[in-house]
Parts: structure tokens; C-alpha cells; sequence
């Protein structure tokens, strides 16, 4: 068994060990068991073509998203609108902030989840017994000007190329708000208008090669706390989400991204949306980097099922609550397959 060794982040540690830490190793019932895994085709999760969403065809493709987030809660998108220059551009600089010296990356570390701009690793070093193989790097992006002169400036582009992602990436998520809200019978604004001043949080996720893949995670299964996820990866497989109790890999498609309900979006839809568990498997030669943008209500936006989507056949299955006392619960329990949503049910003592 290797060393406990006193290195604060996995990368500096992943690169010179050839066994996982006993600290990384899972309970026997709690590993990935890589061989009952299946493979993503378009039944398992659906692809859904946003060319022509402003256009004569918007019916359909608001149908399709609807069903995606109805059936499945994970869906890929293409003909987004967002440039390939600029996805790789993102890409890339992970790739350099990750590859910059230890002392040089440390200068953002902190293991305190209120901070709103750090590199950490696992996913809360302060509650967690099993770690996760897993760098991070956590930035607030909205309002951007209120957060982007706390973000690195090694490499020297990051804040340029990471703030124009930011604004992009929002714009889209605007859209796609819109189009659910329609999906579900709502005001095209009606999701928009309820989430406060809104909040928009991303993820650097940097994932080693790791030399026993099967006795870890990445991230172990968990819903999204937040309202909807707007996921880029690159090349290397890793995700896999759960369908009807089988998990799925996802196979990363060039120019697409990766959309998941989150747990803020089974709130407002009443259930009728799904914020569904996956995870982040390793694997034993090749890094792998996923850009997550997590889109939220701004920390003091009350939360609860739309008023429109609440009738007899149909009751509130969630009382209201704030953002804030959401999201402070999720850090605390750390990832747990059990959903913190169920504490926020109308039928729930606490
Ligand atoms: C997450 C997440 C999946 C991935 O960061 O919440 O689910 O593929 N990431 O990195
Ligand atoms: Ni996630």
C-alpha cells in the first residue's frame, strides 16, 4: 500500500505512486464494477439538434428537449451556437492551469467550500472519510466583474479566455431556460424570473491517470444541487449516468455538450423533471479534464414548485426554501447517493 504523503493536491501526488492510497480505496460495495457498465447510444441519452430553436421548428425541438428532461434528465446538444475555438480554447487553458507548478497552482488552494474562488481537491476534504480522484479548480462567474479579479492569472489568458466562456455559456443557458419553461407549460421567463439575481458557478474538474481504477472515483454518484448543467469534457470518457438502474458511459461526442437537471429544477417542475445520479470513473493512462458550468438561483432566491405546474391531481411535493439553505446542506452531507431533496419534501419532519 503507498505512503499517506503530506501533498495537499492528487496531482502532485497521482503522478509518482503505482497503488492507490488507502485513503482512496472504497468499501468493496461501493466501487464502480466497470464490467456492468454500458455504453451511451442515442436511446440511452438523447441528442438533441438546437439548430432552428428560433426558428419555424422551435415546437419540435422544445418537444424533444421536454422529453429529454422528462425521461432521462441528461441530454447532449449540437448546433449550440458556441464556437469549437472557443470550447478548445477553454479546454486548453485547464489543461496549462493544471500542468503549472505545484507551488504555483497551490496559490488558490483553500478546503473552504464558502470561498468563492479555489483549487481543491476530492470534493470536501473537511467532512469527507474516502477521497476522490479528483483536482479542482471553482470560480464564481455571475455577475463577472463582481468575481473575475479573484480568478488566476496563470496562465496569463485565463481570465480573458474563462470570462468569455462565462458570458457565452450564459447566453445559452438563457435559451435553454427559456425552452423548458415552454416545455413545461410555462411563461417562456417563468424559470428566469424566479431564480433572484441569478448565479453561475463552474468547475475545473482535473482527473489523473490513476493506477487502479477500479478501487476509486473521480466523483462518486451525486446529483446537482443547482438548477441545470451545462457540461464540457473533453475526449476521455468518464461520465456515466444512471437509466433505469443500469450505469451508462457517456461517449464524449466532438462539439457537443452535455445538459443535466439539477436538483433546483426537480423543485420548480414539481418532479415532473428528474435531477438524475452519475458519476466520474478514472481510468489508468490518459488525464482527463470536464468544464462544468453549474447555473443557479442566487443564494437568497426562494425556491419551490412553479405555482402554475401545483393542482389536486398534482399537489407541492416541496416546500419553499431559500437557495442558500439548499446549498449549504449539500456541502455538509457531502456526495451521498440519497438526494438532499428529499429533506425539502412537504411530507419530511425536518
Ligand atoms: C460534477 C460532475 C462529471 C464529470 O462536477 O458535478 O458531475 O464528468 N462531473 O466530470
Ligand atoms: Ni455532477
Amino acid at each position: 500500500m503507498a505512503l499517506a504523503t503530506s501533498k495537499l493536491l492528487l496531482t502532485d501526488l497521482a503522478s509518482g505512486i503505482d497503488r492507490v492510497p488507502s485513503n482512496y480505496i472504497r468499501p468493496k460495495c461501493d466501487r464502480p464494477d466497470l464490467s456492468r457498465v454500458v455504453s451511451s447510444d442515442s436511446s440511452s441519452i438523447p441528442l438533441v439538434d438546437l439548430q432552428g430553436l428560433h426558428g419555424p421548428h422551435r415546437g419540435e425541438i422544445v418537444r424533444h428537449i421536454g422529453v429529454a428532461c422528462r425521461d432521462y434528465g441528461f441530454f447532449q446538444i449540437r448546433n449550440h451556437g458556441i464556437e469549437e475555438g472557443m470550447v478548445n480554447g477553454i479546454l486548453g487553458t485547464a489543461k496549462e492551469f493544471f500542468r503549472l507548478p505545484e507551488s504555483e497552482r497551490l496559490k488558490n488552494y483553500s478546503d473552504d467550500p464558502n470561498k468563492s474562488t479555489r483549487l481543491s481537491t476530492s470534493f470536501n476534504v473537511k467532512t469527507e472519510k474516502v477521497a476522490n480522484w479528483r483536482d479542482f479548480l471553482r470560480l464564481h462567474c455571475h455577475p463577472l466583474e463582481e468575481f473575475v479579479h479573484e480568478w488566476p492569472t496563470n496562465p496569463p489568458c485565463f481570465r480573458d479566455v474563462v470570462g468569455e466562456y462565462c458570458l457565452r455559456v450564459r447566453m445559452l443557458v438563457l435559451e435553454l431556460l427559456e425552452a423548458i419553461s415552454e416545455s413545461l407549460g410555462l411563461e417562456k421567463n417563468c424559470i428566469s424570473n424566479n431564480l433572484g439575481r441569478h448565479g453561475q458557478h463552474m468547475a475545473m474538474n482535473y482527473y489523473p491517470p490513476c493506477p487502479e481504477p477500479e478501487l476509486t472515483y473521480g466523483l462518486p454518484g451525486h446529483t446537482d444541487p443547482n438548477l441545470i448543467t451545462i457540461l464540457l469534457q473533453d475526449d476521455v470518457p468518464g461520465l456515466q449516468v444512471l437509466k433505469d438502474g443500469t450505469w451508462v458511459a457517456v461517449n464524449p461526442i466532438p462539439n457537443t455538450f452535455i445538459i443535466n437537471i439539477g436538483d433546483q429544477m426537480q423543485v420548480i417542475s414539481n418532479d415532473r423533471y428528474k435531477s438524475v445520479l452519475h458519476r466520474a470513473v478514472v481510468n489508468c493512462n490518459r488525464e482527463r479534464i470536464s468544464i462544468p458550468t453549474f447555473y443557479c438561483p442566487s443564494q437568497d432566491a426562494v425556491i419551490g414548485p412553479a405555482g402554475k405546474l401545483i393542482d389536486d391531481k398534482h399537489p407541492a411535493v416541496y416546500r419553499q426554501f431559500t437557495y442558500d439553505e439548499f446549498y449549504s446542506k449539500f456541502w455538509d452531507r457531502g456526495l451521498r447517493t440519497e438526494c438532499c431533496l428529499d429533506l425539502f419534501k412537504v411530507s419530511s419532519a425536518s
